[in-house]
């Protein structure tokens, strides 16, 4: 991993920001939705705690398990490589992991069952969030045979519609659309 990969300082922060914000808004939604259950149980509101609970589960299963699998790919398999990051990594795949099982339980549990599930994903994602914004990204940022643009281009479960044409120079991201 001591082989340098071309990369642009400015490319790679704009490619950190990006991933922080997706993270921050998918951890305001998150919480929102673990809220409304929550608060649906200790109303025993049953109507609204089965709202609350198929949307918090659609959610888990199309926004935050292909997020934690998408990262599995180029972004966690090249620090992973690096000595330096292989422990790193191999706690975050297990955190994954736990999340995965954590969503699972939340399925079919009911009531006080499926708060106690879902306040678990809020605090595991919101611990994990932290681990990948502050060690795990600015440690493919700072490695020089890494590129956290390189990484996460082209992957909008990663950094959201908004970013995902704006990939690096030379990276394999899929070109804009060529607007009429
Ligand atoms: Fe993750
Ligand atoms: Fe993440």
């Amino acid at each position: 991993m001591d082989t340098p990969v071309p990369k642009n300082a400015e490319e790679e922060a704009r490619a950190l920001a990006a991933v922080e914000a997706h993270h921050a808004g998918m951890l305001k939604r998150l919480r929102a939705l673990i809220a409304a259950l929550t608060q649906a149980v200790k109303a025993h509101n049953t109507v609204a705690e089965h709202d609350a609970h198929e949307v918090l589960v659609e959610w888990c299963e199309t926004e935050l398990v292909p997020h934690a699998l998408a990262e599995e790919g180029p972004l966690y398999s090249g620090a992973g490589a690096a000595p330096e990051g292989r422990l790193l990594v191999a706690g975050m795949l297990a955190e994954h992991k736990v999340i995965v099982s954590l969503v699972e339980r939340l399925r079919t549990a009911q009531g006080v069952d499926a708060a106690v599930a879902a306040a678990g994903i809020g605090e595991v994602f919101a611990l994990h969030l932290d681990k990948e914004n502050g060690l795990l990204m600015p440690f493919i940022v700072e490695s020089p045979g890494l590129s956290l643009a390189g990484s996460v281009a082209g992957l909008h479960e990663l950094v959201g519609e908004a970013h995902v044409h704006a990939a690096p120079h030379g990276s394999v991201a899929p070109a804009p659309p060529v607007s009429t």
